[in-house]
């Protein structure tokens, strides 16, 4: 059953406080929005990448031929504009200065003579004049991926001595930075993570000379090793790099640590898109992987900060021309969960059935979406997922995902979409275009095996004058999610890796268990406080701290809190507390384990960032909590 406002039996207390002043507490409010802001970045990154079309052996043919295709295309017209290079493009790291220089063999433009020897500001000068944006591709290490697993004679490896061939940012940071942001004019970097897993002296490439040896802080498969709070460091090094010579923040910090060293956590403090797992590569089951690892997610992404589940992999594999229902599951996955959308395909000769894919300009629009909402899980199983996303002016997009090989009859509920059962909900089909017969209370729609129906729905909402917390989580900044130890999440879809059975099986590696979630708990179960059931709300552990970004849109914070029947810890007790620009508004009294819901409501007229707060009385302990229908109401429904 539902909670509403209206039916509890409040067992609770609503405090309505004046200012007090924040003690030292590390979760005091800040009474301000915190997390970065960038300006000139309002939607996931879209575009062209060269790694799952050419892997290393890319030259500048390739790449613009690529490019020219973008804009003939009209994709470029569509928001495609990112052109970005990804591993193979470095020659060595010249002796002497450290200069990094382009294999100018493959991109002719780059040899330049000068003091600087090679140079890739006419190749981005050149995308630049077509309209385009330029990309390119470093590792956080010394080293790159490919040098350590691409065959050797690849081409693309680096050449020269040990020293010339330690192409990656680690002891060069600002020098590299400044090279390819502001002496070439790059807008975009993918800085990958192998050169701190994959050169440990039992490397047999270190083992042989080849390469020195790095010992790792990031361990495959063995997240408690990981030394996090070092690898988000080295990541936050480029970042501020970035900021100094691009002060203007007209770029993109793409972190690609497959979701190791518990950059699903951080990654929304420190760059703009964070690999949320291992490489996707054209298989169904790594596909529902790499899905799985971003869709619980949503609270971790906002505008200019995006979950990245990989790259398109639509033509290849299991997502080719064979299979155009399941490449274009895959598109309208990536589009429901702002995931980057940038293209893997040699785009010089596209067949027509993909190109309509990459241009369903309904579907890109989903991604686009200024106000940021990454879609929510409205329905979980084996089988099915309903994903439900919120739209600028109050619209909702929803997809009905069929994960399994046989055809599914699925029920989609206007609760669902936090509509009402009252009124009539029209759907219209965003790959069919078909506008469907309305439907009130609920519908039955069939899916092929892993099809994917996506609609825009329209209807009554059930907060006519407000907004529920997890319809505007592209407003939110998790500021503290509660998590004291970073624990990996179990609940991903376990597809064996690079196809190999070896080994005992596949292991959660993937750290956030426990993170804050969207309508569901951390534990990822239906919201539950004592004996009531919430549909909608915000899970997460206790002794965190939620900005919301109100910007004097509301009028009254309102939920019913309390801890959630998935906690870990039953013993602790928990307070709730809500401060409107750094003053405490409302707060409840200690409640623990098994207790009925609270009321907590705060008068937010006039606020710019409220706080949530949620304290644990006890030192220890993983309490889970919910803030159950947690919701803000706004006089007038114009201004949402
Ligand atoms: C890693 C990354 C890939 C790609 C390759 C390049 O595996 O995750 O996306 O960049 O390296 O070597």
């Amino acid at each position: 059953m539902n909670l509403t406002s209206t039916s509890l039996a409040v067992s609770g207390l609503l405090i309505l406080l004046t200012a007090q002043p924040a003690d030292a507490d590390p979760l005091a409010p800040t009474g301000r929005w915190t997390a970065p802001v960038y300006h000139s970045l309002k939607a996931p990154p879209m575009g062209w990448n060269s790694w799952n079309a050419f892997a290393t052996d890319i030259d500048e043919k390739k790449v613009m031929g690529s490019a020219q295709a973008l804009v003939s295309s009209g994709l470029a017209g569509l928001g495609y504009v990112y052109v970005n290079l990804d591993d193979g493009w470095w020659a060595k790291r010249r002796a002497g200065d450290a200069r990094m220089q382009v294999r100018a063999d493959a991109f002719p433009s780059a040899a330049e003579a000068g003091p600087d020897g090679t140079s890739f500001k006419p190749f981005v000068d050149q995308l630049h004049r077509m309209g385009l944006k330029a990309g390119i591709y470093s590792d956080i290490g010394r080293n790159s991926c490919s040098q350590v697993f691409s065959p050797l004679g690849s081409p693309g490896l680096p050449v020269g001595s040990l020293a010339e061939r330690e192409v990656g940012l680690f002891g060069h940071v600002d020098a590299d930075i400044r090279a390819y942001f502001k002496d070439w004019g790059f807008d975009y970097i993918k800085v990958d993570a192998c050169g701190l897993a994959d050169y440990s002296p039992r490397q047999q490439r270190v083992q042989s000379g080849q390469y020195r040896n790095f010992e790792p802080i990031l361990f495959r498969g063995r997240p408690t090793l990981n030394q996090n709070q070092r690898i988000r460091q080295l990541y936050q090094e480029v970042g501020a790099a970035m900021a100094k010579y691009r002060p203007q923040q007209d770029y993109v910090l793409s972190i690609c640590s497959w979701g190791q060293g518990d950059s699903r956590q951080w990654g929304k403090a420190v760059g703009n898109t964070w690999r949320t797992s291992d490489d996707l590569y054209p298989k169904w089951e790594r596909m529902l992987h790499a899905f799985d690892s971003t869709a619980t997610r949503a609270m971790y992404s906002r505008v200019g900060a995006w979950n990245d589940p990989d790259m398109l992999f639509i033509g290849a594999g299991d997502f080719d021309l064979a299979h155009l229902s399941e490449a274009r599951t895959h598109f309208t996955l990536w589009a429901m969960v702002n995931a980057p959308l940038l293209i893997g395909y040699d785009l010089r000769q596209t067949p027509k059935e993909l190109m309509d894919i990459w241009s369903n300009a309904d579907v890109i629009a989903l991604d686009q979406d200024p106000l940021g909402n990454q879609a929510v899980l409205a329905y979980r199983s084996n089988d099915v997922n309903i994903l439900v996303k919120s739209l600028t002016n109050g619209r909702k997009a929803v997809a009905l995902f069929n994960r399994s090989s046989s055809p599914f009859e699925v029920t989609l509920t206007a609760a669902q979409l936090k509509l009402t059962d009252e009124a009539p909900v029209t759907l219209r089909d965003l790959w069919s275009k078909q506008d469907l017969a309305p439907f009130t209370g609920e519908t039955k729609l069939r899916l092929a095996p892993h099809e994917s129906r996506v609609f825009t729905a329209q209807g009554q909402r059930r907060l006519p004058e407000g907004l529920y917390l997890s319809e505007m989580t592209g407003q939110i900044n998790v500021a503290e999610d509660g998590i004291s130890t970073a624990e990996p999440d179990p609940e991903l879809y376990r597809a064996s890796s690079w196809s190999r059975t070896t080994g005992p099986g596949e292991w959660p590696t993937y750290t956030g268990w426990g993170g804050a979630q969207a309508d569901a708990s951390p534990y990822s179960t239906g919201l539950a406080i004592g004996g009531h059931d919430f549909d909608y709300g915000i899970g997460i552990l206790a002794n965190s701290r939620i900005e919301i970004k109100s910007d004097r849109k509301f009028s009254t914070f309102r939920a019913e809190a309390g801890v959630d029947n998935a906690t870990r810890d039953r013993a602790s007790s928990v307070r709730f507390l809500v401060y409107g620009d750094g003053k405490l508004l409302a707060s409840t009294r200690a409640v623990k384990f098994g207790d009925q819901p609270v009321v907590i409501e705060a008068n937010v007229l006039g606020v710019l960032v409220i706080e949530l707060i949620a304290l644990r009385a006890s030192p220890r302990g993983d309490a889970a909590v919910a803030w159950g229908n947690a919701r803000l109401i706004s006089g007038s429904p114009r201004t949402l």
